[in-house]
C-alpha cells in the first residue's frame, strides 16, 4: 500500500510510509545519528529481507536506503565464529531481531550486534555481529555465537563516552547481562554486569542522560505488551538497582525498542520508541513514539500522546496527550 506523508507529525500507531510511499518497515530497531543524519535499522521480515535501513533528517521524512541485512549477505572471509550462515539446513530464513548499530571511530566501521535464531522456539539465542564501512551499504556477516557461552535473546547496544556495551537477556531471560565491547566492538571483551536476576526482562533500551543511566524493558509476554520498567544508575558497571514502573501495564500497548536522543539547539528531547507489535500478523506492526521526561528526583515518565512533532534543529517537542 503505498500513501503520501505530508505533514511533520507521527501519529502513533498508525501505518508509517517511506518517502517513496511504502510502509516503512524498521521493527525492534535502533536509530543513530551520524554526521547530521538520523539512520533508522530494523527488522524486515518480508522476502529475503532481515534489516533494512532508512535515513532522515528532520526524523518525520523517511528514506528507504537499502536492506542492509539479506539472506544473500556477504559473510566475512576469515572465520572466526561457527556458523556464517544467514539461512537455515533447508536454504530457508533464519530469524533476525532487535539489530542494533554504532560507528566505531577507530575502524571507521559500522558494527550491528543482534539476535540470532535459527529456528522457531528461541532455543538458539544466540547474539550476531556484522559490520560496513557505510552507514546503509551491504552489511558483512560475521556470524552468531553465544557470548562466553552464555544464552542471548533480546538486546541492545549502547555506547559511552569511552566504550561501548552490548546488553542481552540470559539464562531463558531471567537474567539481563551486559557484556563490555572490545575497542572495534565487534566482539565482547569481558561480562561487565548481571542484574535483575529472576526478574525476567525483555526488550532492554538504554539512554545516559546528565551523568546517569536509565534502562528501560519489559517483562516476557511474547508478542503482547506488558509493564515497562526501568532502572537507573551512576556507575554502569554496578547494575540498575531496583525496577520502578513506568506508563500503564501494557506500556500504552507497546514494547520497548529503543530510546532515541534528540540533542537540539535550545533542548535535548529523549523519546521512548515502541514497537505495536501485531502478534497475528507481524508485518502490520506498528510504532510509537512518546516523550520521555526525567525528573530532579530520578524518575521517569513515559507520557502517552497520540501524535507527536519534534523539531530536530531545536530539539523541541510537541504532542498531543492521551487522556489515559
Ligand atoms: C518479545 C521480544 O521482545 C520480541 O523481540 C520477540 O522475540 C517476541 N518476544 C517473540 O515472541
Amino acid at each position: 500500500m503505498k500513501k503520501e506523508r505530508m505533514d511533520m507529525t507521527l501519529k502513533n500507531g498508525e501505518i508509517w510510509y517511506d518517502t517513496q510511499g511504502n510502509v516503512l518497515h524498521a521493527h525492534g530497531g535502533h536509530i543513530l545519528l551520524h554526521e547530521g543524519v538520523y539512520y533508522w535499522y530494523g527488522e524486515n521480515r518480508l522476502e529475503d529481507i532481515y534489516v533494512s535501513c532508512y535515513s532522515s533528517t528532520d526524523l518525520v521524512h523517511w528514506t528507504f536506503l537499502n536492506h542492509v541485512l539479506t539472506m544473500r549477505s556477504p559473510a566475512r572471509e576469515n572465520r572466526v565464529r561457527g556458523d556464517l550462515k544467514l539461512t537455515n539446513q533447508n536454504g530457508g530464513r533464519v530469524n533476525i531481531e532487535r539489530p542494533k548499530v554504532l560507528y566505531n571511530e577507530k575502524t571507521k566501521q559500522f558494527v550491528m550486534w543482534m539476535h540470532y535464531e535459527n529456528g522457531t522456539d528461541y532455543s538458539c539465542a544466540a547474539a550476531a555481529v556484522a559490520t560496513c564501512d557505510t552507514p546503509a551499504g551491504d552489511f558483512v556477516y560475521h556470524g552468531s555465537f553465544r557470548p562466553y557461552g552464555h544464552m542471548s535473546r533480546d538486546c541492545t547496544l549502547f555506547a559511552d563516552s569511552d566504550r561501548a556495551y552490548f546488553l542481552s537477556a540470559s539464562r531463558d531471560n531471567a537474567d539481563m547481562h551486559m557484556y563490555l565491547l572490545q575497542e572495534d566492538y565487534q566482539n565482547v571483551e569481558k561480562l561487565s554486569g548481571a542484574f535483575w536476576s529472576n526478574e525476567y526482562r525483555e526488550a532492554p533500551a538504554l539512554v545516559k542522560k546528565d551523568g546517569a543511566y536509565y534502562i528501560f524493558s519489559s517483562f516476557c509476554t511474547g508478542w503482547a505488551p506488558n509493564q515497562c520498567k526501568y532502572g537507573r544508575t551512576d556507575c554502569l558497571e554496578k547494575g540498575f538497582g531496583l525496577l520502578r514502573k513506568v506508563g500503564d501495564e501494557t506500556t500504552y500497548h507497546s514494547q520497548p525498542a529503543f530510546i532515541l536522543t534528540v540533542a537540539g539547539t535550545e533542548t535535548t528531547s529523549y523519546i521512548y520508541v515502541g514497537d505495536r507489535w501485531d502478534g497475528r500478523d507481524y508485518h502490520n506492526s506498528r510504532y510509537v513514539w512518546f516523550p520521555l521526561v526525567f525528573h530532579e528526583d530520578g524518575s521517569a515518565k513515559i507520557i502517552h500522546c497520540s501524535e507527536i512533532e519534534i523539531d530536530a534543529v531545536t530539539g523541541r517537542m510537541e504532542w498531543v496527550e492521551c487522556e489515559r
